[in-house]
């Protein structure tokens, strides 16, 4: 077989998807507020005033969990829009009653890899920040190559940042802690906001699992930089 006749490679993804169980409350969650607050996935760029109905600095969440602090951060900022983006179904339908909980409107959700929702979706220098906490670690030498932070996809998210724009990532394992601002630090059009780690931001909340790592004196490590 020729080169040319070889099926396409898979692209390395940085997540594997789960068959979570979803609750209830999920389930009801998805069905009533989806159509409201779930994009659906398309090769096009958002009209994000539209979609807000207003002109606001728009803030993307890459792997939002299960919501809790994307949620607790949009009712801290009210005036800010923010995008949040999870391929684990179960995070959207709890995000989803977190919307309806909190009586949210500054927040849309888009059920798809983050890496394609900001190549296909995304307008170049549309974004005032990105959030990415505690991303997959992919602890195994073998795995590292999932690792979201690596050259070629920062190289590419910064163009979606306006100028001044930030990107805010925290994670508590050390050996990416330490990819990430080799990774960040060599990104010509960005620049650290500190020397080296960053502060925690006032606006990103202490996740439950993070308190209890806290006290087992394990670290945490918040990196802040903007683009020039
Ligand atoms: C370790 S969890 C952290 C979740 C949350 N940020 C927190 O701090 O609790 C990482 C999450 O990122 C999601 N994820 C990983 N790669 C993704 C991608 N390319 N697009 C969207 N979600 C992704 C995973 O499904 C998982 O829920």
């Amino acid at each position: 077989m020729d080169d040319k006749d070889q099926p396409p490679r898979r692209a390395i993804k940085s997540f594997v998807t789960r068959a979570g169980r979803m609750g209830t409350g999920q389930i009801k969650a998805l069905a009533e507020l989806g159509p409201k607050f779930v994009l659906p996935y398309k090769a096009e760029r958002i009209d994000a005033e539209a979609i807000f109905g207003r002109k606001a600095p728009l803030v993307l969440e890459i792997g939002f969990g299960m919501g809790g602090a994307t949620a607790e951060i949009a009712a801290t900022l009210p005036d800010h829009d923010f995008m949040g983006c999870e391929v684990h179904e179960p995070g959207v339908g709890a995000l989803l009653k977190l919307i309806d909980e909190k009586q949210l409107s500054n927040i849309r959700i888009v059920q798809h890899d983050a890496v394609e929702v900001l190549r296909d979706m995304i307008g170049t220098e549309l974004l005032a920040g990105v959030h990415i906490f505690f991303p997959d670690p992919w602890h195994k030498k073998r795995h590292n190559k999932r690792r979201l932070i690596q050259p070629e996809f920062v190289a590419k998210l910064v163009q979606h940042l306006a100028p001044g724009g930030y990107l805010h990532c925290a994670t508590d394992w050390q050996p990416y802690a330490e990819q990430m601002l080799e990774v960040l630090s060599a990104e010509p059009h960005l620049l650290n906001t500190a020397a080296g780690y960053a502060d925690k931001p006032a606006y990103r909340p202490l996740t439950k699992f993070e308190n209890r790592g806290i006290k087992l004196g394990h670290g945490v490590w918040d990196l802040v930089f903007r683009k020039r």
